[in-house]
């Protein structure tokens, strides 16, 4: 039957889904990294791909950019279509010195200024954390496939541009925020309502410090080693 979103049936999806932003990049990693995929939706052009990789069956699921969108697509994986193990794959921002263009970046937790988790939580300010299994079975596929990859707490921010960003953006480094993303406090947050696995890898496609950015090609390049990853665990 589908959903508003979504135009899967029930069974169509696996419980393993990988999440990128870009459903183009739903696509790309459908057509070049899994055996006979098949295309369950195109509702707003936001694919969604499942197949098989070395035996498993995955699914690939766009997002679309921000924690809405991601609350939209998440929670349907989760509860009309069963998925268990969520890992976005994402570009991010760079805060720190040292992590540098192209490298991995895994979020153990999310800081946000959004607004979804004031609204759940009220006065509470909840922590949204990875799945300890897949942050685990990460760091190690990347230190088996020689990928460098850092483990830190990262910014979901509500604004690509945001007028205090620089601020935010400093004051969060300081505390040893690693990158910026607009996506992983709701999916670990929604993960951990409905008792279900969720990880975030991410390339870093700009550096926040000096302004450097990955080509479009670049960015490519780097993302396939994390997707690599990600398939793996
Ligand atoms: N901000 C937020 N999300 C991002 C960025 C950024 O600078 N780069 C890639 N994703």
């Amino acid at each position: 039957m589908g959903t508003p979103h979504n135009m899967a049936n029930k069974g169509d999806i696996a419980e393993k889904v990988l999440l990128p932003g870009d459903p183009m990049r739903a696509k790309f990693i459908a057509e070049n990294f899994l055996e006979n995929p098949v295309c369950y939706n195109e509702v707003r052009g936001m694919y969604g791909f499942t197949g098989t990789y070395k035996g498993e069956r995955v699914s690939v699921q766009g997002t679309g950019m921000g924690m809405p969108s991601m609350h939209i697509y998440a929670s349907e994986l989760i509860r009309e279509y069963g998925a268990k193990r969520l890992i976005r794959v994402g570009t991010c921002g760079s805060l720190r010195e040292g992590i540098d263009l192209k490298d991995v970046v895994i979020a153990m937790a999310s800081t946000t200024d959004s607004g979804m988790n004031k609204d759940r939580f009220g006065s509470i300010s909840f922590a949204p954390t990875a799945s300890f299994s897949l942050l685990k079975a990460a760091w190690e596929k990347a230190e088996e496939l020689q990928v460098k990859a850092v483990v830190s707490n990262i910014f979901t921010s509500d604004k690509f541009y945001d007028d205090r960003g620089n601020e935010k953006n400093a004051l969060l480094a300081s505390y040893g925020v690693a990158a910026v993303d607009m996506e992983t406090c709701e999916l670990y947050t929604l993960a951990l309502k409905y008792g279900v696995d969720a990880l975030t890898m991410l390339t870093v496609s700009d550096n926040l410090l000096t302004g450097e950015k990955c080509t479009a090609e670049e960015r490519q390049t780097a993302f396939l080693d994390m997707i690599r990853i990600a398939l793996e665990i």
